[in-house]
C-alpha cells in the first residue's frame, strides 16, 4: 500500500465521520423540542413544588364566589338535611330551647351573641356585629378560625355549596326571612 492509498482511505474515512457527525446534528435539529420552564395546565391535588410559584399560588388561593350568588342557586331541603349535622347542639324552632348551642331561630342579621339564657363564650359574645350571609359564611366553614376561642365545637363545612344551602335554610327560620340580596 503507498502512501496515496493511505491518504484516499483516512481521507473516505473523515467523510464518512464528517457525514454521520452532520445526520445527527440534522436529527437534533429536526426534533430537539423545547422544555417548557413552567407547567402549563395545574392538577388539582397532584405535588407541585416543583412548578413556579405563579402556578402555585393559583392552586393557593381559589377564587371564592360570593355568597348571595350561591345563595341564588341554594337548594333548602338540602339545606334541613345538612343542619342535621347542627341539630345535636342547635333548636331550629320558634321560642326553641338552647341546647349545648344557643337556639337558632331568626339568626339571619341578628346581633351575634345575644340569645337570652344561652352562656356564650367571651370570644363570640365580644366579636360585635351580626350574622349578615358573608359572617355566617366565614364561621361556618371554620368556626375555630372564624372566632377564636369560640366554644363551638364544629370543624366546620368545607364545600362553599353545603354552607350556601344550610344558610338558606337558617333564612328560612324567622317569620320574615331577610331579603336574598
Ligand atoms: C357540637 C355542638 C355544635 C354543633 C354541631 C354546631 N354548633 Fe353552632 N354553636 C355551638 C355552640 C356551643 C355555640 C356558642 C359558641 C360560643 O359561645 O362561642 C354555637 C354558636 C353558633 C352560632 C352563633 C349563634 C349566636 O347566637 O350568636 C351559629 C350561627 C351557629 N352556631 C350555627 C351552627 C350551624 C349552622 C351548625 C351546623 C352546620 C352548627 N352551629 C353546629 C355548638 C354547636
Amino acid at each position: 500500500m503507498d502512501s496515496l492509498e493511505i491518504n484516499k482511505i483516512v481521507a473516505g474515512l473523515l467523510v464518512v465521520v464528517l457525514i454521520i457527525i452532520g445526520i445527527t446534528n440534522f436529527a437534533e435539529i429536526l426534533y430537539h423540542v423545547e422544555q417548557p420552564k413552567v407547567a402549563h395546565y395545574v392538577i388539582e391535588g397532584i405535588d407541585d413544588t416543583n412548578m413556579a410559584s405563579a402556578t402555585e399560588e393559583a392552586v393557593a388561593a381559589p377564587i371564592e364566589v360570593p355568597i348571595l350568588t350561591l345563595l341564588a342557586s341554594a337548594n333548602i331541603d338540602k339545606g334541613a338535611k345538612i343542619f342535621k349535622k347542627c341539630s345535636s347542639c342547635h333548636v331550629a324552632i320558634k321560642g326553641g330551647a338552647n341546647k349545648i348551642g344557643p337556639g337558632l331561630w331568626e339568626v339571619v342579621n341578628k346581633d351575634k351573641g345575644i340569645t337570652d339564657g344561652f352562656s356564650y363564650s367571651s370570644a363570640l359574645a365580644g366579636y360585635g356585629g351580626k350574622w349578615t350571609y358573608d359572617e355566617l359564611n366565614g364561621f361556618l366553614k371554620n368556626p375555630k378560625k372564624y372566632i377564636e376561642g369560640t366554644k363551638m365545637s364544629f370543624s366546620g363545612l368545607k364545600k362553599s355549596n353545603d354552607r350556601a344551602n344550610v344558610i338558606l335554610y337558617l333564612r328560612s327560620l324567622s317569620d320574615s326571612p331577610a331579603p336574598l340580596e
